[in-house]
């Protein structure tokens, strides 16, 4: 039976002129609504008590399972308000499908889609007038399922919490949408073979941090990983995916290989390709091609993509000590892409592919 998230909280406790202040500078995840989303499963009573309560802190005990195994998956989708005042989501769906498969990797219980979407649309109606609706701003929701079962022999955890949580947002990145300095890792990986790199969860991104803080120490504010075990293949950045774009109007990304999340983004830019002029090209491809090709002109952008960042150009690679530049273009088309997608979800285009909510 479907999961009803009954409304037991609707009031509104952040004044509108904490909001407006808000909205004039809302950063990335800095800022939360007045409620969350929840549901608890257990082994013998399956998912039950979903609700609309006020956000606060989960009340958790030092020995639940996720503080001890990282038995933890998480999503990231937006909800973005029109012109005409509506708030539409972008392929909930889709996220819900993956929140499944990591669910699955990770030994979680998984959340049948039409309750996640349920959960998701509860709490945005609740905290609708959190949608904030300037140029390049969104409610960025955050669902996660989390084992919280007092135990600490290793297994499956028998008790789990779902849970949403909702931040207003504007540019992942501190620079806007401008092109951002990528750093390579050479040295370690975010996910192996057979490991967890196809599932979104909090571990992979745990495992990418050392290398972003090397990242940041050399001016670069991504991480761009190759595959564990030929260390020549190029994966995904710390949390996003990778894409260039040759001469030849190809957009090429890599191939999934099961090393690598799938990207609502990255499926919805290929879904898109042919009809915006691009051959869209999934392949495994080298670190050596791709500075090649930036040397040679025959790749002429790359850009990262996710739900976060959208599409951000990218500006170099840089590999030990040498800067690998993009060439600087006159009209990106990075951003032409990255244009097309906002405005299907700000309702600006049409949208031939049923996406928006
Ligand atoms: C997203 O794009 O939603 C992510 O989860 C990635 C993270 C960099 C915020």
């Amino acid at each position: 039976m479907a999961l009803e998230f009954t409304v037991r909280d609707d009031q509104q406790y952040t004044d509108q002129a904490r909001l407006d202040e808000i909205f004039a500078n809302p950063g990335f995840g800095d800022h939360f609504t007045d409620h969350m989303a929840v549901a608890t499963w257990t082994k013998e009573k399956d998912w039950h008590d979903a609700g609309v309560v006020r956000y606060g802190s989960l009340a958790s005990d030092p020995a639940s399972a996720v503080f001890h195994y990282a038995q933890e998956i998480f999503e990231g989708l937006k909800a973005y308000r029109r012109a005409d005042g509506s708030v539409w989501l972008f392929r909930p769906e889709a996220n819900g499908e993956r929140l499944r498969n990591s669910a699955a990797r990770l030994a979680l219980p998984q959340l049948p889609v039409e309750d996640f979407v349920a959960g998701v649309r509860a709490l945005v109606e609740v905290d609708q007038r959190w949608v904030p609706g300037g140029a390049e701003q969104s409610l960025y929701l955050r669902p996660f399922t989390i084992a919280n079962e007092n135990f600490l022999g290793v297994r499956a955890a028998h008790t789990a919490t779902f849970c949403v949580i909702a931040s207003p947002v504007g540019a992942y990145f501190k620079g806007g949408v401008s092109a951002v300095d990528i750093w390579v890792s050479l040295d370690s990986s975010r996910a192996g073979a057979g490991g967890t790199g196809a599932a979104k969860c909090g571990g992979n991104y745990a495992a990418s941090l050392q290398a972003t803080n090397e990242a940041y120490a050399h001016g670069c504010s991504q991480v761009l990983f190759l595959d564990a075990t030929d260390r020549s293949h190029i994966d995904e950045l710390g949390g996003m995916n990778f894409f260039v774009i040759t001469r030849d109007g190809q957009l090429v990304t890599p191939e999934l290989t099961g090393n690598i999340l799938p990207g609502i983004t990255r499926d919805s830019i290929l879904t898109m390709a042919p009809d915006i002029g691009f051959t869209p090209v999934e392949r495994r491809i080298t670190l050596q091609e791709v500075l090649d090709g930036i040397a040679d002109g025959s790749i002429v952008e790359a850009f990262a993509c996710g739900t976060a960042a959208v599409v951000t150009p990218i500006a170099s690679l840089t590999v030990r000590d040498q800067v690998h530049r993009l060439p600087e273009v006159a009209e990106s088309q990075s951003l032409d892409i990255r244009q097309r997608l906002v405005d299907i979800q700000y309702g600006r285009a049409e949208d031939p592919y049923g996406w928006t909510h």
